[in-house]
C-alpha cells in the first residue's frame, strides 16, 4: 500500500451507504497497491446511532452530527448517501465550500441543485462527482464525459426506473394489474412504502435532468420535463404492444428537435419495438441507449439500484477522487470538461408544436351508433391522422367498449388537443390514455431527430 492516507467521510450509512463501506474494507488492500494510497473510511453519519447495521463497523466511527463529518479537516472526500434535500443539500455545500471533494448518489438533489453546487465546486477548487445518481452500477456518466467526449448527441433514450420495468414487465408476462405487482413488489422491497417517486416517474425525471445536463449543458427544470407514469397503464395497453410487436416500457427521452435544436426531456410511458435496444430490457434492469454523431448507438445495460452495483459505481467517483487528489495539481484539478459549450448559447425547451411522434390513444366509448364519426371529426378537425383503429367485439346490449386508436406522426400539441376534445365528449368516458409510440431507427421518424 502506498503512504499516502486518503479520508473518506460516509454521510449516510443504509442501503448504499453500508455497501461503500463493505465494499471498499474488503478491497482496501488491492486499492491500496493499485493507487499507490491507503483509502480508510474514517467517519460515518447516520440519523439513529442505536439502529443495527448489517455490516460490522467500529462503533467509535459513527456519529449522529453529519455536518462535523462534511466539515472535518482530516476528511478528503465526502460522501453524501442519505437522500433528500434538506440536510443534504447543506452537507454538499457545506463540503464543496471547504475545498473538499464531494460524492453523492442524490439524483433529486443534483436535480434541483446541480447548476449552484457544480459553480460551488468550481469557485472553491472542489469537486462534484455522481456517478450512481443515474443507472445505478451503470457507469453511464463517465461514458458520457469520458467515453464519448468527440461526440454531439442527438438523443438519450433511457429505462431509468428499475421499480417501474419490474411492473411492466411482470404485466406483460403473467397478465397481472398494475395494482397486483405493485403489492408484491413492496414486499419483495423492489418499490418503497410510498411508491408514487418511482410509479409517477419523478425518480426517472430526476435522472434525464443530470442526463440532459450531461449531454447539453443545460440544467432543465423539473416542470420542463414533460411526465407521466405507469399508474393508468392497464392489460389492454399491454396487450396491444404485444400484438403489433411492442412493449410498453417507461422512457426517459433527452433530445434535441432538428431544426430548432431545441431540447426535449421526457418521462412517459411508450410503446417502443420489442426488437430494439429497449424493447428487451426487462425486469429491474436499467438501459441507456446513447445516439452519439461520431460513435453513433451505444447501449448499456444494467442493474439500476441495490447495495452492490450502487456501491460499485460510488466507489469509482472515490477512486476518481483519490486520483485527483493525488496526481491532480491546482490547474489538473477540474478534470471534466463543461459540457455547455457543445451547444453554443442556452438551449430552448421545445414546444408543444415542435414535438413529433405517433401516439397511441385508448378510450372507454359508448356502443352505439355515431361515435366513430365523432371521434373521427375531432381527430379531422385537430389535424390528426389515423393509423389504426381496434376494437374488440362485444355483444349488443354492451353499454361501453374500449377504443384504441393509433396516429401518424403529429405534434404533442395537435394530440393534446385532440386528447382534450376527446375526454369532452358524452360519449367517451373520462380522460383517454395517451402514450406516445417510438419506432426507433424508421426514416419519417429519424428525419426530425438526428442531423
Ligand atoms: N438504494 C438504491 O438502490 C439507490 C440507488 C441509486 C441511488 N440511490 C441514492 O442514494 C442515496 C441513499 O439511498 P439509500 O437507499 O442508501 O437510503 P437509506 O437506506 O434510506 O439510507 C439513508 C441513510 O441516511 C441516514 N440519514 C438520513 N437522514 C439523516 C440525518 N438527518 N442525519 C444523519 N443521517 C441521516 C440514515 O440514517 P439511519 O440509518 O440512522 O436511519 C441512513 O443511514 C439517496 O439519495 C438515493 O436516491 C439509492
Amino acid at each position: 500500500m502506498g503512504d499516502r492516507k486518503i479520508s473518506v467521510g460516509l454521510c449516510g450509512f443504509g442501503i448504499v451507504g453500508q455497501g461503500v463501506y463493505d465494499h471498499l474494507t474488503r478491497k482496501r488492500k488491492l486499492l491500496g497497491e493499485q493507487l499507490g494510497a491507503d483509502i480508510r473510511v474514517a467517519r460515518v453519519a447516520v440519523r439513529d446511532k442505536s439502529k443495527k447495521r448489517d455490516v460490522e463497523i467500529d462503533p467509535s466511527l459513527i456519529t449522529e452530527d453529519s455536518l462535523s463529518v462534511a466539515t472535518d479537516l482530516e476528511i478528503d472526500v465526502v460522501c453524501e448517501l442519505m437522500g433528500g434535500t434538506g440536510l443534504a443539500l447543506e452537507i454538499v455545500t457545506r463540503a464543496l465550500v471547504a475545498g473538499k471533494i464531494v460524492v453523492t448518489a442524490n439524483k433529486a438533489l443534483l436535480c434541483d441543485h446541480g447548476k449552484e453546487l457544480l459553480a460551488t465546486a468550481q469557485e472553491h477548487g472542489g469537486h462534484l462527482l455522481f456517478e450512481a445518481s443515474v443507472g445505478g452500477g451503470i457507469p453511464v456518466i463517465k461514458a458520457i464525459r469520458e467515453g464519448l467526449i468527440i461526440n454531439d448527441f442527438s438523443r438519450i433514450d433511457g429505462i431509468l426506473n428499475g421499480t417501474c420495468n419490474y411492473i411492466l414487465t411482470r404485466m406483460a408476462n403473467e397478465g397481472l394489474s398494475y395494482q397486483e405487482i405493485l403489492g408484491e413488489a413492496k414486499l419483495l422491497g423492489y418499490a418503497e412504502a410510498d411508491e408514487s417517486l418511482d410509479v409517477d416517474g419523478i425518480d426517472a425525471a430526476h435522472k434525464a435532468v443530470v442526463l440532459a445536463y450531461l449531454a447539453y449543458g443545460k440544467w432543465t427544470d423539473l416542470e420542463e420535463v414533460r411526465l407521466d407514469g405507469i399508474t393508468r397503464v392497464n392489460q389492454e395497453d399491454i396487450r396491444f404492444a404485444e400484438d403489433n410487436g411492442y412493449a410498453v416500457k417507461l422512457i426517459a427521452f433527452v433530445e434535441r428537435e432538428r431544426q430548432s435544436k431545441a431540447l426535449y426531456v421526457s418521462v412517459l410511458p411508450v410503446l417502443v419495438p420489442k426488437s430494439s435496444s429497449l424493447g428487451s430490457v426487462d425486469g429491474v434492469f436499467n438501459a441507456i441507449s446513447i445516439h452519439g454523431d461520431v460513435v453513433g448507438e451505444t447501449v448499456y445495460i444494467g442493474r439500476g439500484a441495490g447495495r452492490h452495483a450502487t456501491s460499485s459505481a460510488v466507489i469509482s467517483d472515490i477512486v476518481d477522487a483519490v486520483k485527483l487528489l493525488i496526481f491532480g495539481g491546482p490547474e489538473g484539478r477540474f478534470p471534466f470538461l463543461d459540457p455547455a459549450p457543445k451547444n453554443g448559447s442556452e438551449l430552448e425547451i421545445a414546444r408543444p408544436e415542435e414535438v413529433h411522434s405517433r401516439y397511441y390513444v385508448r378510450m372507454r366509448v359508448d356502443n352505439r351508433p355515431g361515435v366513430m364519426a365523432e371521434i373521427a371529426s375531432i381527430l379531422a378537425s385537430r389535424e390528426v391522422s389515423l393509423a389504426s383503429v381496434t376494437q374488440k367485439e362485444v355483444g349488443e346490449d354492451a353499454e361501453r367498449v374500449s377504443l384504441i386508436i393509433t396516429t401518424h406522426m403529429t405534434t404533442e400539441k395537435a394530440i393534446k388537443e385532440t386528447v382534450n376534445d376527446l375526454g369532452n365528449l358524452d360519449s367517451v368516458q373520462g380522460s383517454p390514455m395517451t402514450m406516445p409510440i417510438r419506432n426507433f431507427g424508421e426514416k419519417s421518424e429519424d428525419a426530425w431527430l438526428e442531423s
